[in-house]
């Protein structure tokens, strides 16, 4: 095979966000974008010789062009072996596990998660390690760093890239490409940790499941799983056909972007248990008859329950949740005498804890949870993790949460995003607050304290600064401002609001009307409308 040398010149804005390389696709569109991307990565990762490498994604638009590429760039960098998922499919949490499974010296995850998709839409690109996490801070900073000199990448023009629509393998040179079932090895990975037969029985007793896969990646998953494995009848799995555009959705499991599945939960004799998940099937939403579990609060729950579970049963080591995610989980860690580790936002600062072995559970709030058996958070596991608990509980959902907040009390909470035009205007706002929060600054009234919140990696010793500025009050309740690092467009503000309650009246009280009075203090304290000229937040989940 012929190994070609392409001159390129750099880009200037290759750096990987929160989870990847997240761009418009016609940015990736542009001549060599995606080429010195992914030669930025074969240089800077440091493959072995021979290297193993695991390549799928979401089944966006774009990504089939992308998977060719990357083949041909893979065996012109060394790469001997290629493991792809059929269709060029594999979930995020998928890719993570067969990376580890396969002893893959790395993989590259081709999804912009739960951005809308399409021609208009966004594309990305993830790198993760041999352990199956996400590329470390350093190792992404390197990327960037070598985009921003790169002069040339390698490619095999003449390699013919096999149809990725049936499995085996096909040997190109000293480059071999496999591909595999995206589904069997997760759906094995799913039978070792919790109890199918339980599971199965719940369902075949009248429990109603729906699942909605958005019409993306976890469809074919959940149509196995649920369908095949543990008998739910056909119509529980809905949307399970991946399309490179998610049918025009926007592929992300919250309540805004999903009102139909609030409505369903909140409907008199609607499912026993509701689910979805994203573009690339990391997220979870969890609904129960009378509405959302917010995913602060399923974290919480599962941690609580986690002695139901077969995987689980032998204890959690520790858990973990991200700064802004509410401290239930907290309360839990706290009754079972096990650490709760407080990270950045983003799923890769859990990978060296999880890979330390000292974590059990570990989640955020924007419906991301996981655990020790992958490393990277992890949908349809969530909501098996929910049907065993429920299966071993006999109990309801709404019944199980009211039980874990009368024993830990309740901490509502909301997020507030404000899409801001202007990233100047934005970046001063958090400059404005984070100059509060220097030391020997009086803080404002009413507020206990602020900080700009920093982490020490415990595993590996690495720091990470301006993660958010956390603000607590007086009364115990937190306000918490940081800047998406995963948008497009703009500037995204999230604010994230939080307040624990004990008193049955305040418990069951709507989190909206909560955390009202906390919005406009947040606000007021954020001078956000000063900064940016808005009024409102954009949206509030
Ligand atoms: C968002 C979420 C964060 C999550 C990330 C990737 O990042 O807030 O918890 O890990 O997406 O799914 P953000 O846009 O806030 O940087
Ligand atoms: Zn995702």
């Amino acid at each position: 095979m012929q190994h070609q040398q392409v001159e390129t010149r750099p880009y200037d804005d290759q750096r990987p966000g929160t989870a990847g390389l997240r761009r418009p696709v016609a940015t990736f569109r542009q001549p060599h974008y995606l080429e010195n991307f992914l030669q930025s990565v074969f240089d800077i990762a440091d493959l072995p010789d021979g290297a193993t490498l695991i390549a799928g994604g979401d089944g966006r638009h774009f990504n089939a062009e992308a998977l060719q590429t990357l083949i041909r760039m893979a065996a012109a960098n060394g790469v001997t072996r290629v493991i792809i998922g059929r269709d060029g499919l594999l979930s995020t949490p998928a890719a993570s596990h067969l990376i580890r499974h396969r002893r893959a010296d790395g993989g590259f995850l081709l999804t912009a998660s739960h951005n809308p998709g399409g021609p208009d839409g966004d594309f990305g690109i993830k790198f993760n390690v041999a352990s199956g996490g996400q590329a470390s801070e350093a190792l992404t900073e390197a990327i960037y760093a070598r985009s921003r000199s790169i002069g040339a990448y390698r490619i095999c023009t003449d390699l013919a890239v096999p149809p990725l629509d049936a499995l085996g393998v096909h040997a190109f040179g000293d480059c071999v490409i496999e591909i595999v079932d995206p589904v069997s090895d997760y759906a094995a990975l799913m039978q070792s940790l919790f109890d199918f037969d339980r599971i199965r029985a719940l369902l075949a007793s009248g429990f109603r499941l729906h699942f909605d896969a958005m019409n993306a990646v976890t469809g074919p998953y959940a149509r196995h799983i649920f369908c095949d494995l543990l008998g739910a009848p056909e119509g529980a799995v809905q949307r399970a056909t991946p399309l490179p555009d998610f049918g025009g959705l926007h592929p992300d499991p919250n309540p805004v972007e999903a009102p139909e599945l609030l409505r369903a939960a909140e409907a008199t004799g609607g499912p026993d248990l509701i689910a979805a998940s994203d573009g690339d099937g990391d997220r979870n939403m969890i609904l129960g008859p009378g509405g959302l579990v917010h995913p602060c609060d399923s974290l919480a729950v599962l941690a609580a329950q986690h002695h139901r579970v077969p995987g689980y049963r032998e204890g959690l080591p520790g858990v973990a949740r991200s700064m802004p995610t509410s401290r239930a989980i907290d309360a839990v860690a706290d009754a079972l005498g096990i650490p709760c580790h407080v990270t950045p936002t983003g799923w890769r600062f859990f990978c060296n804890l999880l890979e330390d072995g000292q974590l059990g559970l570990c989640g955020e709030e924007s419906f991301g949870t996981s655990s020790h058996h992958a490393r990277e958070k992890d949908g349809l596991w969530a909501v098996l993790f929910w049907l065993d608990v429920l299966a071993d509980a006999r109990r309801s959902i709404p019944e199980l949460l009211d039980a874990h907040w009368q024993r830990f009390g309740r901490h509502h909470y909301l997020r507030e995003d404000w899409q801001i035009a202007d990233a100047d205007a934005a970046n001063a706002l958090v400059e404005g607050l984070r100059a509060a929060c220097t030391p020997g600054a009086a803080p404002p009234r009413g507020v206990h304290s602020m900080r700009d919140f920093a982490y020490e990696d415990p595993v590996d010793g690495s720091h990470s600064e301006h993660q958010g500025i956390e603000v607590l009050l007086d009364d115990g309740s937190r306000i918490i401002y940081r800047l998406s690092g995963t948008g497009t467009r703009g500037a995204t503000l999230r604010v994230y609001l939080e307040q624990h309650v004990t008193a049955p009246e305040a418990i069951a009280q709507a989190s909206r009307n909560v955390l009202a009075a906390l919005g406009h203090t947040a606000a007021s304290l954020g001078r956000i409308e000063h900064y940016t000229g808005l009024s409102a937040p954009t949206l509030r989940v």
